[in-house]
Order: structure tokens, then sequence, then C-alpha cells
């Protein structure tokens, strides 16, 4: 079993430099199956979703080539077998995006459902419900999705309003309609950076995505894209996840090769708790000297506060002075850390989807398990701002999305290692 163990209580000092945005990688590494030709795709972030989603696409046939460690060359000229493999499938939540893909190429899809971090329920129903307005029929049975289109292989497009903001159904809708026939227009779309990305990846293959970034998405499908260059967008969580660590533990980090914009909705929550954020053209400089205040936080979709940042941002607000209420508006069941955090002392009470933080002087380190990866992630800041040794398990889930980020962090006078002892890891379902 590997672990992570830190000893808390240093200050952070130095730079850190962002990777590629998993949750733009995940998506534009399926979007390849719509490219007749090479896809060079840079800033991939080295992790272990990527390595999965990667592997699926070897599976189904593509030619993969690693070019350097972030650099990929995908070619999907080829694919002959369109049966995804269920269990590299249901280990990534990423897995729903082939069926917007191969659908799209093939008119034909035949995905298992996706896995994912526990957060609640995880349903698919808008992803479905844009495919059928589209004019595929689709049919979940036996741990499989089944989408086709009926009597021809190109999908007409169709207008589709999402019942909820949602940016895996955005995304997944955005692939189908790429080749589609017609026109598609997906109403009330999420607008996260990662969005914008896929669209930007796709519109340099060859497609017509227009809307990207705001509610309104409207895909005039064309007949084929070629291949191209593309390189990924800064990884908005990541950077987000190191400034609240710098909250946390104080000191001066130079966060490098950002897109600031992106973190604003960040920025402003660490301001208003008394961190100095200075903005540079494609860095944040943070400064914590001295004692941090409350805020409350409501996590929604972008440009709201990322509820991929609402564990990080508690685990810095559970030293900060004063109470402090987060609310999570995006998953039912976002808080399953507490527990974990209560054992190194922090004081939260949670009812539904309101937590109650009352900062403490300081946290203790104790033995705690990373239950999925953001919070995984909060429990290394937990770690950093606590007094003695944190030993954290379970860290294949922070690997799912985290590049080298022990190395990261101790580039910066983190005093975190990765050891190894005896026993297994319960990896089970990631994704
Ligand atoms: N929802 C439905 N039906 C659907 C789709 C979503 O009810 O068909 C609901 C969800 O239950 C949730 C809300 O809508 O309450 C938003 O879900 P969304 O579809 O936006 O989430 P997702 O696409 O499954 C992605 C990220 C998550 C991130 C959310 C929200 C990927 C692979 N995952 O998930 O990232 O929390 O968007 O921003 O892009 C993470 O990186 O740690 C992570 C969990």
């Amino acid at each position: 079993m590997t672990k992570y163990v830190i000893k808390g209580g240093n200050p952070l000092h130095g730079t850190i430099h962002i990777s590629g945005a998993k949750n733009a990688a995940v998506a534009i590494i399926p979007a390849a199956l719509l490219v007749d030709g090479v896809c060079r795709i840079e800033n991939v972030p080295q992790i272990s979703d990527v390595t999965l989603i990667l592997q699926i696409l070897r599976e189904l046939g593509a030619d993969v080539r690693i070019v350097n460690r972030s650099t990929v060359e995908v070619d999907c000229s080829h694919i002959r077998n369109r049966q995804v493999p269920y269990e590299l499938a249901r280990k990534i939540r990423a897995s729903y995006y082939l069926v917007g893909a191969l659908l799209s190429r093939f008119g034909w899809a035949e995905v298992p459902l996706p896995g994912g971090c526990d957060l609640g329920g995880r349903p698919i129903d808008q992803h479905i419900k844009g495919f059928v307005a589209m004019g595929a029929e689709v049919d979940v049975r036996n741990g499989l999705i089944y989408a086709r289109v009926p009597d021809r292989c190109r999908l007409p497009g169709g207008q589709v309003y999402l019942d909820m903001v949602s940016v895996g159904a955005t995304m997944n809708i955005m692939l189908a309609a790429a080749l589609a026939q017609g026109m598609t227009v997906i109403e009330n779309a999420a607008k996260e950076p990662h969005i914008v990305d896929l669209a930007n990846f796709l519109n340099s293959m060859g497609a017509d995505i227009r809307g990207a970034g705001t509610d309104v998405i409207k895909i005039h499908g064309v007949e084929r894209l070629r291949g191209g260059s593309y390189s990924i967008i800064p990884d908005q969580i990541e950077a987000g996840t190191y400034m609240a660590a710098v909250a946390a533990a104080g000191g001066e980090v130079l966060i490098q090769n950002v897109i600031p914009k992106h973190l604003d909705c960040i920025t402003a929550k660490l301001v208003e708790m008394g961190v100095d954020v200075e903005e540079q053209d494609d860095a944040l400089l943070l400064r914590r000297t001295s004692a941090m205040g409350r805020v409350n936080v409501k996590t929604m979709p972008y440009p709201g506060f990322p509820t991929d940042m609402q564990p990080q941002i508690a685990a810095a607000l559970c030293v900060a002075r004063g109470t402090s209420v987060l609310t999570e508006g995006v998953w039912d069941n976002r808080y399953r850390y507490v527990d974990e955090f209560r054992r190194m002392g922090a004081k939260i009470q949670v009812d539904g989807k309101v937590a109650v933080i009352e900062g403490v002087e300081h946290l203790t380190g104790a033995p705690i398990h990373a239950c999925d990866l953001r919070a995984g992630a909060a429990m290394i800041i937990a770690g950093l701002a606590a007094q003695g040794t944190t030993e954290i398990d379970g860290i294949y889930h922070i690997e799912r999305g985290y590049e080298t980020i022990v190395d990261k962090l101790a580039a910066v006078g983190a005093d975190i290692r990765v050891v190894t002892v005896p026993g297994e890891d319960m990896q089970s379902q990631v994704g």
C-alpha cells in the first residue's frame, strides 16, 4: 500500500508549474475519434485518468504515440473495434464521452456505464435526452449504453434544452453533433473553460461550433474533421488547489502557466479571506503571512465557485478565524471527507448540502483516507497546515487528477513523501 506522509507546519515558498486540464483532456482525447488523420495534443497532464482513456482508444484500434511527457499523437483513422472494454470504461467517468464520439463518427456506440467519484447520484439522463433529441435511439441495459442512428450512419441533429447545467452532457452532445447532418442547438449549456477548450479543439480540426462559453451553443455538423495540433488549457482546479494550499500553509508561491480569468472565482474568495493574490500575464503570485478570516462559499456551475474546489477551500477554512458556511450547489453528497478532517481536530457540522466550519488554531496530524480525488487533495492541504504527521492512504484517487503532486509540493518546501508499506491498495472504482 502506498501512502503520502506529510509533516505539517512548513510555509510554502517558490514556483509551481500547472499542468494541462484533466477535465479538458479526458474529453479532447476521445474527440480524436471524430478525426480522420493524426491529432497532436499538447499540454496533456500525466495522470492516471489520461492513461486510462488512452488505453481505451488503443483497445479500439487507435494509433497512440507518446511524443514526450506532455504530448501525444492519436490517429483514429483506422478504428475497427467499436466495443469499449468494460473493465477500463467503468473505472473512469469520462468514458461517457465515447458514446457521443462513436455515435458521431460511426452512428453506433456500445459503451459500459461510467464509473466516477462517489459524489451522490450521477445520472446521465441529460446526455441521453440530448442524443435522442438529435435522432438517436438509446437504450441502457446490462450495464451498457447502446446508442444508434436508425437507418443511416449520421445523426440528423436537433434542439436540446438541458434541464440542469451539465458539463458532461454539454460536451457529449457537442461531440455527437460535430459530424451530424444538420444543426444542433444546446440551450442551458455549461460554460466551464473545458467546454470552450473542447469546442476550440474540434473547430481547429474543422468543426463548426459557435457560442461555447455561453449558455447557447450552436453546432453545424460537418462531413469530416481532419488532423492537426492542439494545446490543452491549464488546469483551473489544479491551480486552485495549490492556491488553497498556500492559503492554508502560508508562504509565498508563484503559480505559473494559468489563465488568471479562469481563477477569478477562487481568487475572489481567497482575497476575502485575507490572502494576497497578484495577477500576472500567465501566473498568480500568492502570499499569506498573517491569519486568515472566515468566508461563506456556495459552489455553482462556472463562473461560480467550482464544486471541484469545495473540499480544498474547506481545508483552508478549518484554520481560518471565525465560522464559515459552505453550501454545495452541484452534488448531493460531497462531504464524505468531513469525518477524516474531524480526526485532525477540525470543527465541522454538516446538514444536507450545508457545512458549518468553525476555524481552529491548528489541525493535528492523523492517519486518514482519501475518499475521492478532490477530497484527497484537500487532505494534503490539511496535512500541510497541521501540526505533526498526517498519513494519507487511498492516494490512487489523487493520482487520477494531479500530475506529480508530491514533487510539486516538495519543491516549494513541503515535507511530503511517498511511502510504500506492505498491504494492498483498496483500489476499486475510480473516475
Ligand atoms: N446531472 C443530472 N443528469 C445528467 C447529468 C448531470 O442530473 O445527465 C446532474 C448531476 O447529478 C449533478 C449536476 O447535474 O448534480 C452537474 O453534473 P455534471 O454533468 O456537470 O458533472 P459531470 O460532467 O459528471 C464534471 C466533472 C466533475 C465536476 C462536474 C461539475 C469530468 C470528467 N467531471 O462531471 O469533476 O465536479 O463536471 O463541474 O469532467 C472532478 O474533477 O473531481 C470531478 C468530479
